[in-house]
């Protein structure tokens, strides 16, 4: 699939006509054509009608939708309408309702919960899809397939526990293989046959989505379930395939949900698509590493936003407005980190059902005359001036993280050391460092290509599976930068203890071991001190857990100052080929981090920008020899920078910049130029 999908930003968004009688439909367009809205998503919730019965299909509501869509020009997103079943599915067939974690069978109701190996789902769904392909495939205003919604785990019912087993089997063989990949010599828990193995819900090994009694057993259904949506994923897509094989296919995401490994699920999907809702006290770093997380997924290209609200939510505690702006910047700021794409949730607001109180473009007063109408319709005109000038640009980084699925499970199972270690916390930490300081990054997967970065960081590498120490051993060799921290090299992809001495297979690379690991309970926390001032500067902290590391080649940075360990070293450094490695033995305060990413970046002479205001974000796109720097302010008061853009246009206005940008509350500038090289 080429890089650039779409010809303009697609604007728009969820579009349920079918929830509204005829005359409200010709006020929709009419309203849509006011906030230059070019595209609209219909049929994500549409099985009822579409299906009414088993034997009956009817599209005669969805022809008469896309008749009047196509009629005004708008790229249609369409959906499967496979994310919420039929009530006579569920009644007839029960086999496609799931059963939980703690073994009860559910019924009718909700979304987003079908059990994945059920055949009755199987065959429903891939049926009702490929009639809806059948009849709309050849549609030049399907601009993009929108499969399902939200894709949710999990299920334990019987149908999952006997495709499980086959899973199982088709991975490791025999049920010897299994006892030892699961170590199941502990506790007596020998399997003779693969039909004694239960699924981990609360009623076998499981305990809570973070505690098990055998990880290994917990993280393969993890990956089993994951699958097994995969599958009910590329279903739909061969069944759309067999009629349409050029258009796009997405399916909604969810940031960092830890249900599904999306890494697996973007090399399936066309474009990676997502659904970005912060909370009511956003956290700007913490949004941008999830559109990184995005981009990276298909290894920088461009992804849709596919939802977003114009102002409010409906599900947070607390479901605060955006304040006048916020939601332009906040726009603006996914098409930073790499979106082609900005589409609301939704263009009409519902009248009933949980979602009454959450945002449209369209609010239940029914007009245009709204605060929220006017912000949706000037940044529609503002999209459709910048044409397709940003569609596919690229944003280049020699910065990456390592983001794992397998790692996120495995490391939040663990029993031990320390109950308050979550993987995305541990991976935001470190991007953070990166953040304030304005360096780009790209989140990379386990297959990226290590060598096209100059530093990578690894938080939190538990689980290092084959392969993985060796590919970073030839990256430091060749001459990068690594950087690791405490809990990492720990077990391989069963969840088994790489022996012999912790961090297992990175010991060579950091020229460390680590004989010990201290958990700090909340209150307490480590003082650390610089072990070569001319490296690193003053006292610092470390909270969560404290390694107790031995130096096998590599140099002390920092020691522990405080506890019955003070003057082992908590900050490493090694030398390895051209390279050097890292590691941080525990979870340091912001300064300290900062100062050991620091000397990574200096490595390569990656610039940063240190004195930016909070809460101000840079980031740049490329395309086509032209530089996109655009400048956020996430505030809602103006500031005072440093920046100087002189030589720049800003894309918006059209504005000559300046030094000394002034940045108005919730302001977005588009420095452009060409590049001379
Ligand atoms: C999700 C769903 C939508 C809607 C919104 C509301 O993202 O995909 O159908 O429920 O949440 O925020
Ligand atoms: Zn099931």
């Amino acid at each position: 699939m080429s890089e650039q999908l779409f010809d303009r930003i697609l604007y728009g968004g969820d579009y349920n006509p079918g929830q509204w009688p005829r005359e409200v439909w010709d006020e929709d367009m009419r309203i849509f054509e006011k906030a230059n809205i070019n595209t609209a998503t219909v049929n994500v919730f549409s099985w009822a009608k579409l299906q009414p019965s088993e034997a009956v299909y009817d599209f005669s509501e969805l022809d008469e939708i896309m008749e009047m869509l196509e009629k005004e020009n708008y790229d249609i997103v369409l959906g499967t309408s496979t994310a919420a079943m039929p009530a006579w599915l569920s009644r007839k067939y029960p086999d496609v309702n799931r059963t939980d974690f703690y073994g009860r069978e559910h019924k009718y109701g909700h979304r987003h919960n079908h059990c994945p190996n059920s055949p009755s789902f199987q065959k429903y769904a891939k049926r009702l899809v490929s009639k809806i392909a059948e009849r709309y495939g050849d549609n030049p205003h399907v601009k993009v397939w929108h499969i399902s919604n939200e894709y949710t785990a999990d299920c334990y019912c019987e149908n999952c526990a006997r495709e499980f087993r086959v899973w199982l089997e088709k991975k490791y063989g025999t049920i010897e293989a299994v006892n030892e990949a699961w170590n199941m010599d502990f506790w007596s828990h020998t399997l003779y046959d693969f039909d004694d193995i239960v699924p981990p819900s609360y009623l076998g090994d499981g305990i809570s989505d973070n505690m098990t009694a055998f990880a290994g057993i917990a993280v393969d259904y993890k990956r089993f379930q994951s699958d097994s949506l995969l599958d009910n994923f590329i279903m739909e897509r061969e069944a759309i395939r067999e009629f349409d094989q050029t258009t796009p296919v997405t399916t909604n995401l969810m940031g960092a949900y830890k249900g599904l490994d999306y890494f697996k699920w973007a090399k399936e999907m066309d474009i990676v698509s997502w659904d970005s809702y912060p909370s009511y006290e956003p956290d700007w770093a913490h949004v941008s590493m999830m559109h990184d997380l995005m981009r990276g997924l298909k290894d920088g290209q461009s992804f849709m936003l596919m939802e977003q609200t114009p102002s409010q939510q409906n599900w947070q505690p607390y479901n605060s407005l955006k304040a006048p702006g916020r939601m332009r910047v906040q726009s603006y700021h996914t098409i930073a980190h790499g979106a082609d794409t900005v589409q609301f949730f939704q263009l009409r607001r519902t009248k009933g059902g949980c979602e009454k109180f959450h945002g449209a473009v369209i609010e239940h007063v029914g007009h245009e005359e709204t605060r929220v109408f006017r912000e949706v319709a000037q940044l529609g005109s503002e999209l459709a001036a910048l044409g397709d000038q940003l569609i596919g640009a690229r944003s280049d980084s020699k910065v990456g993280i390592l983001f794992d699925w397998d790692n996120y499970w495995a490391f939040e199972f663990t029993s031990g050391p320390n109950v308050d270690l979550y993987y995305v916390n541990q991976i935001q930490h470190y991007y953070n460092a990166l953040y304030k300081k304005q360096v780009q990054v790209d989140m990379l997967h386990m297959d990226s290509d290590f060598e096209a970065y100059d530093v990578i960081i690894a938080p939190v590498l538990y689980m290092v599976k084959e392969g993985v120490a060796e590919k970073i051993e030839a990256f430091v060799e060749k001459g990068g930068s690594f950087l690791t921290t405490f809990m990492s090299g720990i077990v391989d992809q069963s969840d088994n203890v790489h022996l012999g001495g912790y961090p297992g297979p990175l010991r060579d690379v950091l020229g460390i071991w680590v004989e010990e690991i201290d958990a700090l309970a909340p209150t307490a926390h480590n003082a650390i001190a610089s072990a070569s001032a001319d490296v690193l500067e003053g006292q610092y902290q470390g909270v969560l857990v404290s390694d107790l590391i031995h130096l096998e080649g590599a140099e002390s940075l920092a020691n522990y100052a405080s506890n019955w360990y003070a003057g082992m070293p908590a900050v490493t450094k090694h030398q390895y080929g051209k390279g050097t490695a890292y590691y941080i033995g525990t979870q340091a305060d912001a300064d300290l981090t900062a100062q050991v990413v620091q000397l990574l970046l200096n490595e390569h002479d990656i610039p940063v920008m240190e004195d930016v205001p909070a809460g101000v974000e840079v980031t740049t796109r490329t395309k086509d020899g032209k530089d996109f720097v655009f400048i956020m302010n996430h505030n809602d008061t103006a500031v005072e920078t440093t920046l100087d853009y002189t030589g720049y246009t800003d894309l918006i206005t059209g504005e000559n910049l300046t030094s000394d940008l002034a940045l108005k509350a919730f302001d977005v500038r588009i420095a452009t130029r060409i590049l001379t090289n």
